[in-house]
């Protein structure tokens, strides 16, 4: 059977991670003219700002991935969030801010019946998820419209659990990605492996093809992931420096800078646990806080600091997400930096 991305025509095994906040529409673009697969993160998106942009994908030949996240929705918890506020007040007061409850939960929705009516127009090729799946109508629903759904595992446990219903890959993600971890069966972190542990563990134990995600930054790394059994992979961090990323020029400086060297899991920035190169707040806080309200409720209280501190140049506060591996990040286009990484990799057939 011809490979699950050549079926819809990408000719190399190669996606682009969807990255939320960093990246528009001229990465996907970009990397899915190179042929590989490039990816739009949807999960942050207002219902027009994602129509506008599945409007101008669509008009294209390319394939293109959605991603959306399928996280449980907390309920928003005032006690919780003054809290949250208690342990930022000193940082608050540095900086003149006066701490105010805002619930940012419409805008970090998990994958619902909406989105999906918004999506039936379109019907888009690939549709990755992160956190686990939507309920099965939903999935039912994209399997008619012959949608490929890919979701991430991060254990043997979660691939297997993704494979019984029905996905047509599987990410696996090791403990060297950026960004959330993509974890939904367990938030014990102790269990996490790396990715070249990980992968062909989950190869084994799963029939359909697996995509490798994590610290994988050039021809060398996806050649070996291929040849741990991967069909693809999945790459994040080395798109970071490319012109048609929006990655800040603070967080650009730091992933050019040493600081790069020191990324940990930290959930201060959004509640769950994402790979981000070290500053003073994941230093002093953390990096991980029990105080912090759950995913996406932490976000809120972050937000004005985030900003005051980067009107005065300073990153103290960003969430500069970011893979372990950053020796492939180039101020290159992203078309070429597709190229480079699938260098003397075969062409699907
Ligand atoms: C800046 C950044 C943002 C990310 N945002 C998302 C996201 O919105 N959705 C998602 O499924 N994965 C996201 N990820 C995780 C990726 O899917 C993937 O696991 C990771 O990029 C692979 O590791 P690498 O960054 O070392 O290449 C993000 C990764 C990075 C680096």
């Amino acid at each position: 059977m011809a490979h699950f991305l050549q079926q819809l025509g990408v000719s190399l095994p190669l996606i682009q991670s969807p990255m939320a906040g960093l990246q528009d529409s001229a990465l996907t673009i970009a990397v899915s003219d190179a042929g590989g697969l490039g990816s739009l993160p949807a999960a942050m998106l207002t219902p027009q700002a994602l129509q506008q942009e599945l409007d101008l994908l669509s008009q294209r030949k390319q394939p293109y991935n959605l991603n959306f996240f399928c996280h449980q929705m907390p309920t928003y918890d005032t006690e919780q969030q003054e809290v949250w506020q208690t342990v930022l007040a000193p940082y608050y007061k540095a900086y003149g801010i006066t701490a105010t409850n805002q619930n940012p939960a419409a805008a970090s929705a998990p994958f619902n019946a909406e989105m999906l009516n918004l999506l039936e127009h379109y019907k888009p090729p690939f549709l990755s998820f992160h956190f686990g799946l939507p309920e099965p109508a939903l999935c039912q629903q994209l399997k008619k419209w012959r949608t490929k759904i890919i979701s991430t595992a991060t254990t043997i446990a979660e691939a297997l659990y993704l494979q019984e219903r029905g996905v047509d890959a599987i990410i696996a993600q090791g403990l060297e990605a950026g960004g959330h971890r993509g974890h939904f069966l367990t938030d014990d972190l102790s269990v996490q492996m790396g990715t070249f542990a990980l992968l062909p563990q989950i190869v084994k134990a799963v029939h359909c093809p697996v995509i490798a995600a994590g610290g994988i930054s050039d021809a060398t790394g996806v050649a070996a992931a291929l040849s741990l059994g991967a069909a693809a992979v999945q790459v994040g961090t080395a798109y970071l420096l490319c012109p048609e990323a929006k990655t800040t020029p603070l967080h650009r400086a730091a992933i050019k800078s040493s600081a790069a060297q020191h990324t940990a899991l930290t959930n201060l920035f959004s509640g769950r646990p994402a790979r981000a190169i070290m500053n003073k707040l994941m230093q002093e806080l953390g990096p991980m806080n029990a105080k912090a309200p759950p995913f996406p409720l932490a976000r809120a209280a972050i937000t004005p600091l985030r900003a005051a501190a980067e009107q005065t140049g300073c990153s103290d506060f960003s969430p500069m997400w970011c893979g372990q591996n950053v020796s492939g990040c180039q101020e290159i286009s992203a078309f070429e930096l597709t190229q480079q990484l699938c260098k003397g990799v075969k062409t699907l057939k």
